[in-house]
């Protein structure tokens, strides 16, 4: 392979290879090992050149499937770069003869937890409807449409179906999405039959350039910790480089709402690893010791759903954070609120809940009240419990720093 150049050879994933997350300081990063002993740091464009190779494809099929519209040389020189360098670290290798078109198609979903992922989004009836009728709403003919992170491409189907099938109807819509389940996407609308509406690029939208401004971006990427898919990131990285003046954005606005709350099982781990200690004399208080650092640290969230844990409110829902995702101007946030309490009781921690508003009158509420959806919410303990009565304030703070997760604390 010469670096620059296209090449007909095939090459495949070298054997052995394993992804590792490395947090220190002052960074944090993916690296790969080979069994070799070969260590490289790698970005989330490696990763998905890597897995696409698989057992073996083409450059020029690899560059057909990442690049499927004429976006210029600059993008097809960095795809090239990427996979040179991943070549001369051994972490793919060539392939004896030409593999057959087809024969080895990409996988979209690596293993089943994917695909289940997927499912239990598709199948979450309180997300899809709400996001099929803001859609609905918000499209019409001839717009040109971004939607950031596409996954199976269930947005983009609502998109390019809004935007009409009539000859001359005009409109586009670009489905963005890094990971490789854009394959599966591409099937769902090859088999929709609306090929014409749409057009697939397999990358990191903060990475993409488009043919063209778009009056509306889309996106679902609500994390259970609600900025932990990079949204507020993604969001206004895309509004300043890719939309025109006065298009519109699907959410329009996120609220979150802190509850004070009691998580049962909570307090139960410092007595049961007393009692594990008093059984069997293995020590308790280094993992105590952890679990009390971490919440210092304001470092430990638990997800709440699916009935693993017990939660309970012990107040209403405050508004702590709002943020108009059509204006807001950093990647940064802070809020902070006193919650009232309404039943006696012993709070250990704060319950987070979202409410995005999609478009005039409908919204996707995941408040403990509403309906069931496929979110966990995120609860943040207190290092002691508090015994509270009807009528007492908790006043809480929370902050998220782009590249961290979000802190929600006592603001005593
Ligand atoms: C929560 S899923 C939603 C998928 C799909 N839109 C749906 O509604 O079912 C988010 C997807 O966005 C992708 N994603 C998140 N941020 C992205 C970004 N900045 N660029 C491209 N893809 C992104 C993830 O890989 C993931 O597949």
């Amino acid at each position: 392979m010469t670096d620059g150049g296209s090449s007909p050879g095939s090459y495949r994933r070298a054997s052995g290879l394993s992804v590792r997350w490395i947090e220190g300081e002052p960074e944090r990063r993916l690296v790969v090992d080979t069994a070799r002993g070969v260590r490289a740091a790698v970005g989330p464009r490696a990763l998905t050149l890597l897995d696409l190779f698989g057992p073996g494809r083409t450059v020029s099929e690899i560059l057909g499937a990442v690049l499927p519209v004429d976006v210029g040389d600059p993008a097809r020189d960095g795809v090239l770069r990427i996979i040179f360098r991943l070549a001369q670290l051994g972490f793919l290798e060539p392939v004896d003869g030409r593999v057959e078109e087809g024969a080895r198609p990409i996988d979209p979903f690596h293993e089943f937890g994917q695909f289940d992922y997927h499912v239990r989004m598709l199948a979450d009836g309180p997300r899809v409807s709400a996001y099929a009728r803001a859609i609905e709403r918000a499209v019409a003919p001839g717009m040109a449409i971004l939607e950031i992170g596409a996954g199976t491409g269930i947005l983009s189907f609502f998109a390019a179906r809004a935007l009409g099938r009539a000859a001359g109807a005009g409109g586009r819509v670009y489905a963005v999405e890094r990971g490789a389940v854009i394959e599966m996407a591409r099937r769902v609308i090859r088999e929709a039959d609306l090929e014409d509406r749409i057009q697939f690029i397999a990358e990191d939208s903060r990475r993409i350039e488009l043919p063209e401004p778009v009056d509306l971006i889309i996106s679902e990427i609500i994390g259970n910790r609600v900025f932990n898919e990079g949204i507020l990131e993604s969001i206004l990285d895309a509004r300043a480089r890719h939309l025109k003046p006065g298009g519109r954005v699907i959410p329009r606005a996120l609220r979150l709402i802190a509850y004070p709350a009691r998580l049962e099982e909570f307090d139960g781990y410092r007595t049961t690893l007393a009692g594990i200690e008093r059984e069997t004399g293995f020590p308790a208080a280094p993992m105590l010791a952890w679990l009390d650092g971490r919440i210092r640290g304001g470092g430990l969230v638990v997800e709440i759903g699916g009935g693993a844990f017990h939660c309970t409110p012990l107040g209403i829902g405050q508004e702590i954070l709002r943020i108009d995702l059509e204006s807001f101007e950093e990647a940064s946030a802070e809020g902070e609120t006193r919650l009232r309490i309404n039943d006696a009781g012993r709070v250990n921690g704060i319950l987070i809940a979202f409410e995005a508003t999609l478009w005039d009158g409908i919204s996707l509420d995941i408040r403990p009240e509403s309906p069931e959806t496929h979110w966990q919410r995120p609860f943040y303990p207190f290092s002691e419990p508090l015994d509270v009565s009807p009528g007492d304030e908790i006043p809480v703070r929370l902050r998220y720093r782009s590249g961290e997760d979000m802190e929600v604390r006592l603001a005593l």
